[in-house]
């Protein structure tokens, strides 16, 4: 794995000699706070910026935000020197006192968020006497175009999730003019050009339901019309993850690069092993080993951590859960129950288990880091989405790569989630589909290689970027 440790001795010399000048070259980073959007973000920069000590690059989030990011005092990065951090406004009213829905920090943000952004970047470039020549962005955020174009900039922004609900995003008003809620409700959307298995109820939030005209809608919306305007698009995938939606987005945009997976080609902090889930692993034989997690946002309801409890407990696979509930919705007895049979704890190293040889199968929400992270691990999945790409994803999984499983109806029932881990762990269908994902898993590989295609987009990034 690429860690921040070795980012560093890189940085310092022990690797690379740096070939980029660029001490004219001033970069702005522009974070959207939320979610897990500035992380990968800032993974990309210091990758960029460890090969380029003489270009700036100017981080740009919220407070809040970059408090998590940078927890050091200074306001250069704690690896580069050359990323320096600058809050925006929030974009909340003063005094304001919050309803309690989740969603309105957000709203607010976005409402706010351009001319935000705009102020903050005015007065560095003014303060450093350099005006950018560069802006890197979170993809949400449209108004690069017009922003790097006023600037004479370039703009390349980051699409952090998937290819193909990129692709659903660039094809909305398509997707819009085309869709028929009767004719739609089972048939897949055979107009959409390199994505004919789709089907209206695997699509993202604000594609064709009420809240396209939100705040949140409307910004992505946008951002499918603008990003064609862009330098250059990165996306945290690989050029062979999925051919015909890669050829369709690259005859959208100038220039598509494929440089993922990110936790093989950008720096990733290390996330200590504290309950030895490792060790653990090592006494338990190959493939027999179920992993869950539901990502680090949503816990599913009580009913349904119920369903999932029995079924492990009934079915007997060894588990390790990475569980961010209250361990009180569990089954009365449970965890005392599953004591030598599983593990559960608050944080995971996740990576490092699902490239373990004990674990069997995945039980996730199918978010696209961590399909990625399986694709890597070799370990397929069962899916559990619950918003954003993840019903995407899932169908991704089950209908076009077929390397994971859905449950009936989409959520887990004691009986439903029982089939599918026996599936998985025990039979022919569930060998079918590790034998599948170990070839996306040997391409991901190939991809990251000297000369592999994520490689060399990642070149041809760096030099976009720095120069
Ligand atoms: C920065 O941009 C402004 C506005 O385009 C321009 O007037 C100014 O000369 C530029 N400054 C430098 C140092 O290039
Ligand atoms: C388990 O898998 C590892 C890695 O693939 C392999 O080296 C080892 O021989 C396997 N052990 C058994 C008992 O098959
Ligand atoms: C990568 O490509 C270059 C130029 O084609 C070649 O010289 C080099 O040997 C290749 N490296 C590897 C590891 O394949």
């Amino acid at each position: 794995m690429f860690t921040l440790t070795r980012l560093r001795n890189w940085y310092s010399g022990v690797k690379v000699a740096p070939v980029i000048n660029g001490e004219k070259q001033h970069v702005a980073v522009l974070a959207f706070p939320f979610g897990t959007h500035a992380a990968p973000l800032l993974s990309l920069v210091r990758r960029i910026a460890a090969e380029a000590p003489n270009v700036q690059f100017a981080f740009f989030s919220t407070s809040q935000a970059n408090a998590k990011l940078f927890p050091g005092s200074s306001n250069h990065d704690e690896f580069l020197p050359n990323i320096k951090h600058y809050n925006i406004q929030d974009g909340l009213p003063e005094n304001h006192v919050p309803s309690g829905n989740p969603l309105e920090p957000i709203i607010l943000f976005i409402n706010a968020m351009q001319i935000n952004y705009k102020n903050v970047m005015d007065a560095v470039a003014a303060a450093t006497g350099k005006n950018f020549t560069c802006l890197v962005t979170d993809a949400f955020f449209w108004f690069g175009a017009d922003l790097a174009e006023e600037m004479n900039a370039k703009w390349v922004p980051l699409w952090t999730a998937g290819p193909h609900s990129l692709l659903t995003h660039v094809y909305t008003d398509l997707i819009r003019d085309n869709y028929v809620k009767e004719d739609h409700v089972e048939k897949n959307f055979d107009f959409l050009p390199g994505f004919p298995e789709l089907r209206a109820c695997d699509l993202p939030e604000m594609i064709i339901d009420d809240d396209i005209k939100g705040p949140f809608g409307t910004m992505l919306h946008k951002m499918g019309l603008q990003l064609p305007r862009a330098t250059a698009v990165a996306i945290n995938s690989f050029d062979t993850v999925h051919k015909p939606i890669g050829n369709e987005l690259k005859s959208r945009f100038k220039l598509l690069l494929n440089v993922g997976p990110f936790i093989l080609t950008t720096p990733q902090s290390m996330v200590p092993d504290e309950h030895g889930c490792i060790a653990w692993l090592n006494q338990q034989e190959n493939l027999s080993v179920v992993y869950i997690s539901f990502g680090s946002i949503v816990v599913p309801p009580p009913h349904e951590l119920t369903a999932l409890a029995e079924a492990l407990e009934e079915c007997g696979f060894p588990f390790i859960w990475a569980f961010r509930g209250n361990p009180e919705s569990l089954p009365n007895g449970f965890v005392e129950r599953t004591k030598t049979q599983g593990k559960i704890v608050a944080w995971a190293p996740q990576f490092e288990i699902l490239k373990h040889p004990s674990i069997g199968v995945c039980l996730t929400h199918s978010g696209w880091n961590s399909v990625l992270d399986c694709i890597v691990g070799g370990v397929p999945m069962i899916s559990r989405p619950f918003f954003g790409d993840q019903r995407l994803n899932a169908r991704m999984l089950e209908g076009v790569w077929e390397i994971g499983l859905g449950l009936d109806n989409g959520v887990l029932t004691k009986e439903s989630t029982m089939n599918v881990l026996k599936s998985t762990m025990s039979t022919e269908k569930g060998k079918i589909m590790r034998d599948k994902i170990l070839k996306l898993k040997e391409s991901a590989l190939e991809a990251v290689e000297t000369n592999g295609t994520s490689a060399i987009n990642f070149n041809t990034l760096i030099q976009i970027v720095t120069s």
